[in-house]
């Protein structure tokens, strides 16, 4: 897939997080150091994703409400720039709804029912016996954010690429209604780092499994998140051998840790024996206290000015607002409703 970043041709970047908690380091390496590093390139938008956190949260809705801030102050915190990117809010962007429904058309349940990340997320909520049917369309809810900005670059991790591939669907499905190309088709901008793991190793990091480390832990936080993790079960004694596959601290010190050749050599050190797991822990949270530091301090001071993060968004929605309505437009349009 193609992920060219020409600084003379300006794409249109669109990029999203659900509402449903604070974001992570796994965030972080994912896809928030990306989109800071874009935005002195391209036209990018951040979407907070309220109605979509609300698609499996509605029965506890300020579990959404209680984290669009946060979510903000994350990306601030990060040094996402808000005169370089525009911050909105999706529930206060009508026209994304109104695409949706009429996108709902040109999609059939069993389409949805096929989507892996959507498969999956059934299964890890227990949906089985009754999915909410917000739940089921989400990523046509998706689809019409996407369109709704015409983002022709989307920056996600490869669970989104299932939401991608059904846009580009719903995009062909309007271009060819119209006869011609109304809507732009979408290509992911996949991070170039490997999925960060979950401290106990198990999982990828998620907000919702309680494994992560958030990007505005405490310094005790991140102590207690790093002596939990898992390493090698088998490297008892300092002395012995240990492995470096599967170990998340190493995971982390190459995520995470600027000197490369130092943990190079760390590595070689594990492995031939003689080094603990006290010792490159420690290493690992001296590193990880040192980058969050920073990050946790900006944030704090961004949340102690709710006035503030309010006004971001709503400045980043109204500009958001008028660039779906063309969108909407132009879609009402090759179904020939812009009579009135
Ligand atoms: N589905 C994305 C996630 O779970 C969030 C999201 C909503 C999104 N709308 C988007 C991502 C549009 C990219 C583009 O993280």
């Amino acid at each position: 897939m193609s992920t060219n970043q020409h600084s003379d041709t300006k794409e249109i970047i669109l990029t999203g997080d659900r509402a449903t908690g604070p974001l992570h380091l796994g965030h972080y390496v994912g896809s928030l150091k990306q989109r800071v590093a874009l935005q002195d390139i391209h036209d990018q938008t951040i979407l907070v994703a309220d109605m979509q956190g609300l698609t499996d949260n509605a029965h506890n809705p300020s579990k959404v409400s209680s984290n669009i801030l946060n979510v903000v102050a994350d990306y601030l915190a990060v040094g996402i720039d808000p005169t370089k990117t525009t911050i909105c809010l999706q529930s206060q962007l009508p026209a994304l709804a109104e695409l949706t429904m009429y996108y709902s058309n040109l999609v059939s349940i069993s389409r949805l029912e096929r989507n892996p990340t959507v498969k999956s997320e059934i299964q890890n909520k227990g949906f089985e016996r009754s999915i909410p049917a917000g739940f089921l369309t989400y990523p046509i809810s998706q689809a019409a954010d996407i369109t709704g900005f015409n983002a022709s670059l989307i920056p996600v991790g490869d669970d989104q690429l299932p939401m991608l591939e059904q846009t580009n669907e719903i995009v062909r499905k309007i271009n060819s209604l119209a006869g011609r190309a109304v809507l732009t088709e979408c290509r992911p901008l996949l991070g170039n780092a490997p999925r960060l793991p979950s401290t106990d190793g198990k999982n990828k990091m998620s907000k919702t499994m309680g494994n992560a480390i958030n990007l505005g832990a405490s310094e005790k936080q991140i102590s207690a998140a790093v002596k939990s993790m898992y390493t090698d079960p088998s490297h008892l004694k300092v002395e012995d051998p240990g492995k470096i596959e599967g170990n998340v601290v190493f995971t982390y010190l190459d995520a995470f840790h600027p000197d490369e050749e130092y943990v190079c050599q760390l590595k070689q050190h594990y492995q031939r024996g003689g080094l603990g797991d006290g010792t490159t822990k420690k290493i690992l949270e001296e590193c990880l206290q040192e980058m969050l530091r920073p990050i946790r301090e900006r944030r704090t001071e961004f949340l102690n000015d709710k006035g503030q993060l309010i006004e971001i968004l709503r400045q980043g929605s109204r500009t958001s607002r008028e660039r779906t309505e063309k969108v909407l437009f132009d879609v009402k349009g090759v179904f020939g409703l812009n009579i009135l």
